[in-house]
């Protein structure tokens, strides 16, 4: 008999025993979340926060099980794990996700946004919610944003000019926009996943990188290049994404739960971050490193061309003219 091709009802009535639990026994899920940020990461500390929410809606029935700092891989090999099912749920910046589909460009385009009202606008908004539901035919999308601040550059020395980024090889994430963007600026981008950002600088692979000030101090990166200089050149948001092919496999009911769990754990890391950012400010200066402001007009300039190119395809400068649209 081909007992697997049989509706769930007659399975349950042909292996009475495994059935006799009851119903809810049958809906008891465990979720794997894998990905590539250490504890202190206030990403990780929203998923733990949602773990624990869909939890209590689910009276135990629905867990989430946590493997942070890429126990499982990169950000690039979590996703690719999603896409085939062997994975649920992983975290992708707009940047690990840019190389999977080209919706997710525009979030690493220099001085995108007006301000962070601007930001939120869009990235909690009917636009960003557009972006977070593109891609469920390649196999994943995302259920929730995260906030993460302005990205700048860092290194032994300062870099308040484009000038001063000449010769230098900075860390960057596998963003296609970012490389472009690192180049115009007159650096040499260089793709290193985020766990191994520590020992490129520290053997030299890399002479610098570009993130928020909390990556900076958590990761301790700041121990080898202590100058942060705040040129704020990108505000990319970070994404809970999950794999189609568990969405599909939940029921309506643990799809609520899930989503309201989503939602929830949205609110409570911006409200993590602002606490976050103050502290990391205030542990740099504690540590004798050094953050400078930069004038941004000449970062900005140079970078022009990455727009010019990027309008050039209709579909992407519709959705920066959506973008633009909510900056007033
Ligand atoms: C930030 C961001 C992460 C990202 C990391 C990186 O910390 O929140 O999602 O992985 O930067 O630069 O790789």
């Amino acid at each position: 008999m081909k007992l697997f091709s049989l509706p769930r009802q007659l399975l349950c009535v042909s292996v009475l025993s495994l059935c006799a639990a009851g119903v809810n026994a049958a809906e008891k899920v465990t979720l794997k979340l894998a990905h590539n940020l250490e504890r202190s990461h206030v990403v990780h500390q929203a998923f733990e926060e949602l773990a624990k929410e869909v939890q209590q809606l689910s009276d135990g029935n629905m867990r989430i099980r946590i493997y942070p700092s890429s126990q499982m891989g990169s950000a690039r090999e979590t996703l690719e794990l999603l896409q085939n099912g062997a994975l649920d749920m992983t975290k992708g910046s707009a940047s690990d996700l840019e190389s999977f589909d080209n919706t997710y460009a525009i979030y690493n385009l220099p001085y995108l946004f007006k301000d962070q009202n601007h930001f939120n606008k869009v990235v909690f908004g009917e636009t960003g919610k557009q972006i977070m539901d593109s891609t469920k035919d390649k196999g994943f999308f995302a259920i929730s944003a995260y906030v993460a601040g302005t990205r700048s550059f860092y290194a032994k020395k300062p870099i308040t000019r484009p000038e001063d980024l000449k010769g230098l090889k900075i860390r960057v994430q596998a963003s296609p926009t970012t490389l472009k963007m690192v180049e115009l600026m007159g650096g040499s981008p260089t793709p290193v996943s985020f766990g191994e950002v520590y020992t490129a600088m520290q053997q030299g692979v890399v002479d610098g990188a570009e993130n928020n000030i909390p990556s900076w101090v958590q990761t301790r990166h700041i121990e080898i290049a202590k100058v942060f200089s705040e040129d704020e050149h990108t505000s990319i948001p970070d994404f809970l994404v999950i794999s189609t092919k568990t969405w599909d496999r939940l029921t309506p009911e643990q799809q609520q739960i899930l989503m309201k769990a989503a939602d929830n754990s949205q609110a409570y890391q911006q409200k993590l971050w602002n606490k976050v950012d103050a502290e990391s400010r205030e542990q740099a200066k504690a540590m004798g490193a050094t953050i400078l402001p930069v004038d941004k007009a000449p970062f900005r300039e140079v970078v022009k061309p990455l727009f010019d190119e990027f309008a050039k395809d209709p579909k992407q400068a519709a959705l920066l003219a959506k973008f633009e649209a909510a900056a007033e």
